[in-house]
């Protein structure tokens, strides 16, 4: 079958459902499928099997209805490694890769021995990505859902990390217990409020987790606990980076304010200017 005129099918029936970007998806559905690239799908330098167009036709509808991109491939880019993604767990999104970046701008040694915790790991990109920079730093890994730590252990796996990364059912809105305090800990809680949540499009409100997107009716609830119970899990000197909305710079500086126990502390921005990240510091 001429790989061309599947391409092109794809491109129709996206069209005709409003997916921006056609040319876009329909190549790169089609590349995943056959396994080459995007230019060798344009080229037309492939047949596809019958089995082949089938698949790809039912990627397509599923496209058709919306279903993020990531969940029908089951694959996600973050930091230049690949994640299994599944419904279980949000999507990672390029914005949070700035916590990797600000962990790499403080502990410019990769040697850095120590231990580091994620709030909320979903798919585990944090630890798994941290991992494979620091090869000496032991992880433990939380979220409340079991179904989000089972994809996290197999991304942990796939990268060959899960020796140092100990995963822990547990809810952060409860009393946490550790035996010793982290040196680092990293977090992308739930902070999307009430009223963003319902214009939210529908390949986010319909497909992935509200678990992992509502912070509640102000959106505040979860950053405001884990910026005030972290710190007794943090060692004298130790750093906390936590993601935030972009609308929550001043409710964050607030209540670091108001916390006895950082000494320092400053929002970063993300690459569109928007506060994205909180960096914290407590005293020694
Ligand atoms: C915004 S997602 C972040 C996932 C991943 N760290 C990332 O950046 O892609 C938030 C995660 O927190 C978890 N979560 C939500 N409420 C929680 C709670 N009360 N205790 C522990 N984890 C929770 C969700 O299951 C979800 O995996």
């Amino acid at each position: 079958m001429d790989c061309l005129a599947l391409y092109q099918s794809g491109v129709e029936q996206l069209k005709t459902n409003s997916i921006a970007d056609a040319e876009f998806e329909s190549s790169l559905l089609l590349a995943f499928i056959l396994g080459i690239s995007r230019s060798s799908v344009l080229l037309n330098l492939t047949i596809c099997s019958e089995a082949d167009a089938q698949r790809f036709d039912a990627y397509i509808k599923r496209r058709c209805n919306l279903e993020p991109f990531a969940y029908i491939t089951g694959h996600q880019e973050f930091w230049s490694l690949d994640f299994k993604v599944t419904p279980d767990v949000l999507i990672p999104r390029p914005e949070t890769e700035l916590i990797i970046e600000q962990v790499c701008h403080y502990f410019a040694d990769p040697g850095f021995a120590g231990h580091i915790l994620d709030c909320g790991t979903g798919s585990g990109v944090l630890p798994v990505t941290l991992a494979t920079i620091y090869r000496n730093v032991a992880f433990t890994a939380l979220d409340v859902s079991e179904k989000a730590l089972a994809v996290a252990l197999e991304n942990s796996m796939r990268h060959h990390v899960d020796a140092r990364i100990s995963f822990l059912q547990a809810d952060f809105m409860g009393s946490l217990q550790f035996d010793q305090p982290f040196d680092v800990i990293v977090t992308n809680p739930p902070y999307v409020d009430a009223e963003t949540f319902a214009t939210l499009q529908q390949d986010v409100v319909g497909f992935e987790p509200h678990l992992a997107l509502d912070g509640g009716q102000d959106g505040f609830v979860m950053v405001d606990h884990l910026l005030r119970s972290l710190g007794s899990h943090l060692r004298g000197g130790g750093h906390l980076f936590m993601e935030i909305g972009y609308d929550q710079e001043q409710r964050v500086m607030d209540v670091l304010r108001s916390l006895p126990f950082y000494g320092q502390y400053n929002v970063i921005k993300d690459y569109a200017g928007l506060p994205r990240m909180v960096h914290a510091v407590k005293v020694c």
